[in-house]
């Protein structure tokens, strides 16, 4: 593995690995501090958090790890309102067809709560990223104001966007951004999409990398698909400076997916994945189950983001107490078949094996 590239460099890096970060709560101090230990960049999702969630969530990195770490927030997307406006009846439809998987598990169908109380302000948010001045601030689904990107550059902040295509890659790269993860359509979570719709912006990590490299002068961190030293040493070979990896970080026990979700993705027998747009209301990839197949079986019972996310989250947390993975978000990239480790240090490890390793 090359480990002196532009993002080794920049960012005091002893491997060009960077971890993956995960929106949502399954993010995690632990998984962050044993990354960085083991030379990588450990990222923190921190867009479901309120600013003082931020800094205190900050302040417990810092106790963990004196390396950089990164904090990814979501850029609300272009045109879409943050809270769309949702219908009683829009409301009645999505809680009848989840009505029979609160019932199995016990659970009284929850009343519409108040936006202001649910979600966290995106400008608030911001500043307190800017106040906690990690050495990364990452973002998905567009691309924070120039002002905001100018902050950053005076204190000192890397920024790092995601980009679902070169055309994309190239709107950072004009906004000052300072480095792209060139995502392909590969990778586990939600579709980071911003210039278009994510259907219609699907393409592969191994397509998409090297036209990324070749639409832009920033440094590339290829994400999605990657999962062991030959996924990192083909993406390097294609022109990343660096990998970004999720699946296989979510599936180490550090990580805080969860008993279900753990076990899913460590599953001899598990279902291939899909793109849903089920659970959250967006695009996201995840394992097949019961509760994704009813959900895309009836697309116009699907809330938009961010209340179909809520009301599955409600459902989540009562899954995962009552081990019932076929009823929550079972997230993951379709490289989870490659995942083998189920801790952040022999996984790191096994990045450094020698590709002949592999060979059957
Ligand atoms: C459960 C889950 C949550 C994620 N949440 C975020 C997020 O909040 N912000 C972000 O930039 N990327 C997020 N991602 C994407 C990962 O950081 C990473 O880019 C991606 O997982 C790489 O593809 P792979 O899963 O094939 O390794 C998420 C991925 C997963 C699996």
């Amino acid at each position: 593995m090359n480990t002196d590239t532009t993002v080794t460099r920049r960012l005091g890096l002893a491997l060009p690995i960077v971890q993956g970060p995960f929106g949502g709560g399954l993010s995690s101090v632990a998984l962050v501090a044993a990354v960085n230990a083991a030379g990588g960049l450990g990222s923190f999702g921190v867009h479901h958090l309120r600013g003082e969630q931020i800094l205190q969530t900050a302040r417990a990195l810092r106790t963990a790890t004196e390396r950089p770490f990164a904090l990814n927030l979501w850029v609300p997307l272009p045109g879409e309102p943050e809270h769309p406006a949702v219908s009683a009846t829009q409301w009645q439809r999505a809680l009848q067809r989840l009505a029979p998987f609160f019932d199995e598990l016990g659970l009284a169908l929850p009343q519409q709560p108040d936006p202001a109380s649910v979600w966290p302000d995106y400008a608030q948010q911001l500043e307190a990223v800017l106040e906690a001045r990690p050495a990364v601030f990452s973002f998905v689904f567009g691309i924070p104001d120039a002002r905001i990107l100018a902050r950053c550059k005076a204190l000192g902040i890397v920024t790092m966007g995601a980009a679902t295509s070169p055309h994309e890659a190239r709107l950072l790269e004009e906004a000052g951004v300072d480095m792209v993860v060139a995502t392909g359509s590969d990778a586990g979570g939600h579709r980071v999409s911003f210039t278009g719709p994510p259907t219609s912006l699907l393409m592969g990590t191994f397509s998409l990398l090297p036209q990324v490299r070749d639409a832009v002068r920033i440094p590339v961190i290829a994400a999605g698909g990657i999962a062991d030293a030959r996924g990192v040493a083909a993406a390097m070979a294609l022109g990343a400076d660096a990998v970004q990896i999720g699946t296989a970080f979510l599936a180490c026990e550090e990580s805080n997916a969860g008993a279900p979700h753990h076990q899913a993705l460590h599953d001899a027998n598990k279902p291939a994945t899909a793109l849903t747009a089920g659970f959250s209301g967006r695009l996201a990839r995840g394992l097949r189950n019961e509760l994704m197949a009813t959900l895309d079986a009836h697309p116009e019972d699907i809330l938009p983001y961010p209340w179909q996310n809520w009301l599955t989250g409600v459902l989540k947390q009562a899954a995962i107490a009552q081990n019932r993975p076929d009823l929550m978000s079972l997230w993951s990239g379709q490289a989870v078949g490659l995942v083998r480790h189920r801790h952040v240090a022999a996984f790191m490890q096994s990045l450094h094996m020698p590709q002949d390793t592999f060979v059957a």
